[in-house]
């Protein structure tokens, strides 16, 4: 059953005479009861204005929300049956911590016990369960976000928002409460949205994320379709780390072979890639024409040094180890185009590299447009 319906929805802020904001442009959506999506963009793509007009919070300019059917336009928040954790959606100051999450729970006619138990397995579960006897002023922003987030999780509502619910604590205790919202959420099948710019946490706990920029939706997925089959340029180049390396070809088509020819600035050869066509998929290279340009995209993570099968030959520019110190980025230049790849040892800065791309690595993007003709040949 649709939970959580947007059709065509519109935010324009006027803030005087010409200086029109855009934030959200024609959004659709149709979430399912027990799904959990991720709104991911960079800063002011219009993530938080496209959940508060959900939430009721901010008037719509024109479209629709739905929620369990029911059209929700013109309703006041607490008119909605929704559960949220907002920055600026504040706790009652006069209330102690465990009130303000009990509180929540007024409207839901159940007993004393049921909602002592409730508040205790959220409090757990959100290690916060030292603080319910203090006052939100005296307790930390991080804790404040928690128990803000511990108030939304324990009310019976059509859909939960949440926005950057977890942005104040550090990686450590982000991780480990990740996995157990994620749990408690799946448990309860609970409708979520949430916000993030944090990709990793986007993957983590979405089933599927709305990639937006500048108040476009650029691709709505699952985690493996947003970073596998990057529907864009945009959303190529933002997911992923390190992202995708984006270059501009000419396509060269014989009987036998496809040849992309990476162009620099002055659209001159800085190398080749070569592939014999009977390794490639006919539909794909039926996709593209002799002596087209296009924008190439190769996934760092795909790029082989194995010595039997490389072809190509560059130069270690610099090396930096992925922070959880499992993985080395190696910037490699060839033949004047910079490429960063991921590799599990490290090259010395200068030394030659030999390399491969394979065919599931490259990616095919209109030059002009932008959208995909394939991922992956
Ligand atoms: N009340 C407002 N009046 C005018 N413009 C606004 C208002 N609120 C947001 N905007 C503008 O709308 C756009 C989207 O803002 P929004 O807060 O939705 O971005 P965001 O994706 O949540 O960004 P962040 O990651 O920084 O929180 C921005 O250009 C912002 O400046
Ligand atoms: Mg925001």
């Amino acid at each position: 059953m649709s939970k959580v319906i947007l059709n065509n929805l519109n935010k324009i802020f006027e803030i005087k005479a010409g200086t029109d904001v855009k934030a959200v442009n024609n959004f659709n959506l149709n979430l399912e009861e027990g799904e959990i999506l991720a709104l991911l963009g960079s800063s002011g793509c219009g993530k938080t204005t496209t959940l508060r007009m959900i939430a009721g919070f901010e008037t719509i300019t024109s479209g629709e929300i739905k929620i369990s059917g029911k059209l929700v336009n013109d309703l006041k928040p607490a008119e909605r049956n929704v559960a949220m954790a907002f920055e600026g959606y504040a706790l009652y100051p006069p209330l102690t911590v465990r009130d303000n999450i009990a509180f929540s729970l007024m409207k839901e006619k159940i007993s004393k016990n049921e909602v002592d138990s409730k508040v205790k397995e959220v409090s757990e579960l959100l290690e916060i369960t030292d603080i319910l006897e203090r006052y939100p002023p005296s307790i930390s922003g991080g804790q404040q976000q928690r128990v803000s987030l511990a108030r939304a999780l324990v009310r019976d509502s059509d859909a939960l928002l949440l926005d950057e619910p977890m942005s104040q604590l550090e990686p450590q205790l982000r991780a480990v409460l990740r996995a157990r919202v994620k749990d408690y959420i799946q448990h309860n099948n609970k409708t979520v949205i949430f916000v993030t710019h944090d990709q990793t946490e986007a993957v983590a706990l979405a089933d599927k994320i709305a990639v937006m920029e500048e108040g476009d939706l650029k691709q709505l997925a699952s985690p493996y379709d947003i970073s596998s089959k990057p529907s864009n340029v945009f959303v190529a180049s933002f997911i992923g780390e390190p992202p995708m390396n984006i270059l501009k070809a000419k396509v060269l088509k014989t009987e036998t072979h496809l040849t992309f020819e990476i162009l620099n600035d002055k659209d001159e050869k800085n190398f080749s890639i070569k592939y014999s066509n009977n390794e490639l998929n006919k539909e794909n290279l039926n996709k593209i024409a002799n002596e087209q340009i296009i924008t190439l995209g190769i996934r760092p993570h795909k790029i082989n040094f194995n010595k039997e099968t490389t072809n190509l030959e560059g130069k270690a520019e610099s090396s930096t180890y992925h922070w959880l110190g499992d993985q080395v980025h190696i910037g490699i230049e060839i033949g004047g185009s910079s490429i960063i790849s991921v590799a599990d040892r490290n090259f010395q800065p200068s030394s030659d590299i030999k390399m491969h791309f394979p065919s599931e690595s490259i990616n095919a993007f209109n030059r002009d447009s932008e959208e995909v003709i394939f991922n992956g040949i």
